[in-house]
């Protein structure tokens, strides 16, 4: 589908709730599967990616219901499988769009002795897969591959506890191996070049398992064999989609916008700090534990003079979800932003370091790109255009969000992407412009 975005026709004003974490709501459904026990998961987001999580965890053997669904979030029943393990499904799982699923699924699936295959779309099927089969393999579980990428067999196996030092700062890796860890006898332990994403570790100890981090959260650990319990778990909004709209306040003069209920942990809000860097008027405020995800308000006000920022390599896992739109931001800003360290963009829903340098340029900005950095040139006009999506849900916002600050319509095909994580984003950004 073609979506026709518009240049804005008046300031975005008013509030809204974005939908829940993808992040946390893949880690809730997932965990329960795994526990003992019903949980009970409320503000699930709905999109796709999610829903390839919960029909894995299904053909696994966990009882799922599901009810509720839409902008306020699936309310979710799952009964895991528990101590007795899942179940070897009838075919393979189909992970979708979603690399979550995928290699979050390779370190519940790897303890257990069964076989299953998971395959996912013609996306999915180019992400490299060995950064999780690789740790996992040398725990004990055996992996066919298609030269690193899906489908993958996993074939689980009694596991040996590993003490991992992971290439790559990500939380999907750290947390594969830490839930492999959950399975194998003694410490499992993870450290990374820079600190990830953390939900693992904090959600897991709802789920009645302990996890030991440094004080850097550099290095985690966990020790098995243990199982979960059942819990309760309330997903707040993600910050990733939450950020389009924030952008899109930057970028259109007399806006206002207050975004509730913000997951605002902080090893997912580094663009709030970019954009503070960038001279924004964005104010947030921790208003409660939503377990033990700090969660609050987010209020953004047009200011208009906008300066360019370097973002370090150190940076970059807090924020490389929201680079697109950061990119997009950067077009308005005085001066060049440079983006550094960001090579994993070239491995994400798409290759996004290439995607936004062919994107942006299309539209009139000046972006340079190199193997693993971006620089921006700003302030720019954009204009009107075709870009597509490529498939890829946060290219799709991104150029959303660019078509308000451009002076003629931004066609965006292969716009469906966006149900992968935010599906009712449109509506929403609608309902905030007052003509
Ligand atoms: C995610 C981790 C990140 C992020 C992805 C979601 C997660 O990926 O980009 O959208 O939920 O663990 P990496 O682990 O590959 O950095």
């Amino acid at each position: 589908m073609i979506f026709g975005a518009l240049p804005a026709t008046g300031p975005l004003l008013g509030a809204v709730r974005v939908p829940g974490d993808k992040s946390i709501s893949h880690r809730a459904v997932l965990f329960a599967a795994m526990a003992d026990g019903t949980s009970r998961l409320a503000g699930v987001l709905d999109s796709a990616d999610v829903r390839s999580t919960l029909g894995a965890v299904s053909a696994l053997g966990a009882t799922v219901s599901v009810a509720g669904g839409g902008a306020d979030g699936l309310d979710v029943t799952v009964a895991g499988w528990g101590s007795r393990g899942p179940q070897e499904p009838p075919g393979a799982l189909d992970c979708g769009n979603s690399g979550t699923t995928c290699r979050l699924l390779m370190g519940v699936l790897a303890p257990w002795p069964i076989t299953v295959v998971l395959d996912g779309d013609e996306s999915l099927r180019k992400r490299p897969m060995r950064r999780v089969t690789d740790p996992l393999t040398s725990m004990g579980a055996r992996f066919d591959t298609r030269d690193g990428r899906l489908p993958v067999t996993v074939h689980g196996a009694p596991l040996r506890a590993l003490r991992y030092e992971s290439p790559v700062a990500s939380a999907q890796v750290k947390t594969a191996v830490l839930l492999a860890g959950l399975g194998a006898q003694g410490v499992t332990t993870v450290i990374e070049p820079a600190p990830s994403r953390d939900h693992t570790e904090r959600l897991l100890p709802a789920f009645g398992v302990g996890v030991t981090c440094d004080a850097a959260a550099l290095s985690c650990s966990v020790t098995g064999p243990t199982g979960l319990e059942a819990s309760d778990v309330a997903v707040p909004a993600d910050p990733s989609s939450a950020a389009f709209i924030v952008g899109a306040a930057l970028l259109v003069p007399g806006s206002d916008v207050i975004l509730r209920d913000v997951a605002l942990n902080p090893t997912r809000t580094g663009f709030l700090r970019v954009l503070e860097r960038m001279c924004a008027r964005v104010t947030t405020t921790v208003e409660r534990a939503a377990g033990a995800e700090p969660t609050g308000t987010v209020e953004v006000t047009f200011s208009g003079d906008l300066r360019a920022t370097t973002v370090s390599p150190d940076e970059a896992p807090s924020l490389i979800d929201e680079i697109p739109l950061l990119a997009v931001v950067a077009c308005s800003a005085t001066g060049v932003t440079r983006f550094e360290g960001v090579r994993e963009l070239r491995v994400k829903e798409s290759d996004r370091l290439e995607a936004i340098a062919e994107g942006l340029g299309a539209l009139g900005a000046t972006v340079r790109s190199g193997d693993d950095w971006l620089e921006v040139e700003g302030p720019t006009q954009l204009h009107g255009g075709t870009v597509s999506s490529l498939g890829d849900h946060r290219l799709a916002m991104a150029w959303a969000v660019a078509a308000l600050a451009a002076d003629a319509p931004v066609e965006i095909p292969l716009w469906e992407a966006v149900d992968v994580s935010y599906p009712g984003f449109a509506s929403d950004l609608a309902a905030l412009v007052r003509t």
